[in-house]
């Protein structure tokens, strides 16, 4: 047998009912902050994502998949969505007709890590770019339709962390300070962190190694050596948000694990004890020159992206079931080739008028089709047999009501939808006939 490769998973048919549910639910919020769909490669030219030589993230060092096509053009898997679409945005000059753009895409993205619960090779990112406004603001707004996602979702347990990394020359400030700080624990270090303090001394504050350590409790922090205008602008940020009623958290410690931020940055946390490690559903921030870096014209961005396995991990243990059980309208349970061909015509009739319906395509005795529908979820069930070919009948039992009746043999078709109509509600989640008639 061949095996999935290590850190991919297969979505079974009774699992895809939730990841549907789970699209259907972005969407949805993505409608009403009106931000439009973009679908970019899943592979990119490998400058897409390895722009910069002294890029210290770890998703561009050490995770992207890389190799030669046929060709010998150098391609990446996309860990991620941001840089692609800056790419497209890029390439078919998206900000000459609207100077902003509010972009989201979903899709699997490939990173190279060590696999474990909430953590993938492959993995599902559902993000949302804004380009072209460098106004505090709608970093709110991207931070405010993240927390709609979750709400929309029922969990609750989640909070939004948030801090600035200031413009560059907060930062360069900041920088020098941080490296006069770190040099003095340069021996504490772990080896990451070393060739952090010389190539990105901000992603030091990022280390899970270091992190517990005393002297890394005690470096300075970026807020003291803000500038007027970051420092303002990440006010306006908290203004906004405490506007729109949507709770934060500061943490001077958050920098993000890429490279491209500056400002504002945030992550959503779940506070769900099942979860361990990955608790970090969704995160973002501003990237100012990621566009330009991208041989782009100077045009700010903003964004964020929610990893779509930890949303529905997160309903799941939250006890929320975003998908109904499968259901079918009709299941038709015929004996012999002629009740057979009756029964494929019949069925498809009603499919034509938008009933789910099935029937058994494995000649098995009639029991085995009793049990076949009931596993379906069948509202109702069709039998067909010698006596009712005879006599132009079928005979239909409601399943719900447990009401049996001899029909006329095509009157199934009305008969069911009337019925329906009657109910309160259809037993079909996937096509909700009593609201379409
Ligand atoms: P990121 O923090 O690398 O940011 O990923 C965003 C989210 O994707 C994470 O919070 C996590 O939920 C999910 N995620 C990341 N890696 C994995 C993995 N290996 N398995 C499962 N889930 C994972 C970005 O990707 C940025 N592009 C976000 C952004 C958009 N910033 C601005 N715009």
């Amino acid at each position: 047998m061949i095996a999935k490769p290590k850190g991919t998973y297969d979505i079974l048919p009774n699992e895809v009912g939730d990841w549907t549910k789970l699209e259907d639910a972005i969407r949805k919020v993505c409608k009403l902050y009106n931000y439009k769909e973009i679908r970019t490669p899943i592979f990119e030219s490998y400058n897409v994502f390895h722009r910069d030589i002294n890029d210290t993230s770890d998703m561009v060092t050490k995770e992207t998949y890389d190799f030669k096509d046929r060709s010998e053009r150098l391609i990446t898997l996309r860990p991620e969505g941001t840089a692609g679409v800056a790419r497209a945005f890029i390439e078919n000059k998206l900000y000459v007709d609207s100077p902003v753009n509010k972009l989201f895409y979903m899709g699997p993205m490939f990173r190279y890590e060590r696999p474990q619960k909430g953590r993938n090779r492959q993995f599902n990112q559902f993000g949302v770019e804004a380009l072209g406004s460098d106004s505090p603001l709608i970093d709110a707004e991207v931070i405010a339709l993240g927390a709609s996602i979750i709400r929309s979702l029922g969990l609750k347990d989640v909070s939004v962390k948030i801090n600035t990394l200031g413009d560059l020359q907060s930062r360069e400030k900041y920088r020098e300070v941080l490296v006069n700080y770190f040099k003095q624990y340069e021996d504490s270090l772990c080896e990451d962190c070393k060739n952090r303090l010389i190539k990105n001394p901000l992603r030091i504050l990022d280390c899970k190694v270091d992190k517990e350590k005393e002297f890394f409790k005690n470096a300075p922090k970026i807020k003291d050596y803000l500038n007027d205008e970051s420092k303002n602008r990440f006010e306006m940020v908290l203004s906004a948000l405490d506007q729109m009623q949507i709770k934060y958290v500061i943490d001077d410690n958050l920098v993000r694990g890429l490279d491209y931020y500056s400002h504002t940055v945030f992550e959503l946390e779940v506070n769900i004890l099942e979860f361990g490690a990955q608790n970090v559903i969704g995160a973002g921030g501003r990237y100012d020159n990621l566009i330009k870096d991208l041989s782009g014209p100077d045009i700010p961005g903003v964004g964020m992206a929610f990893g779509m396995e930890r949303l529905l991990l997160a309903t799941s243990y939250a006890g929320k079931k975003l998908s109904k059980p499968d259901a079918i309208h009709i299941y038709f349970i015929s004996l012999g080739e002629k009740a057979k061909l009756e029964s494929i015509k019949l069925a498809n009739i009603c499919r034509l008028g938008g009933l789910c319906c099935e029937m058994d395509y494995k000649d098995r005795g009639i029991k085995a089709q009793f049990k076949e529908a009931d596993k379906n979820n069948a509202r109702f069930t069709c039998i067909l047999g010698d006596n009712e070919l005879a006599s132009f009948t079928i005979n239909i039992k409601d399943n719900v009501t447990d009401e049996q009746e001899t029909i006329p043999l095509y009157d199934v078709y009305p008969y069911v939808i009337n019925k329906l109509n009657q109910a309160s509600s259809s037993p079909c989640a996937s096509c909700n006939i009593k609201k379409e008639n």
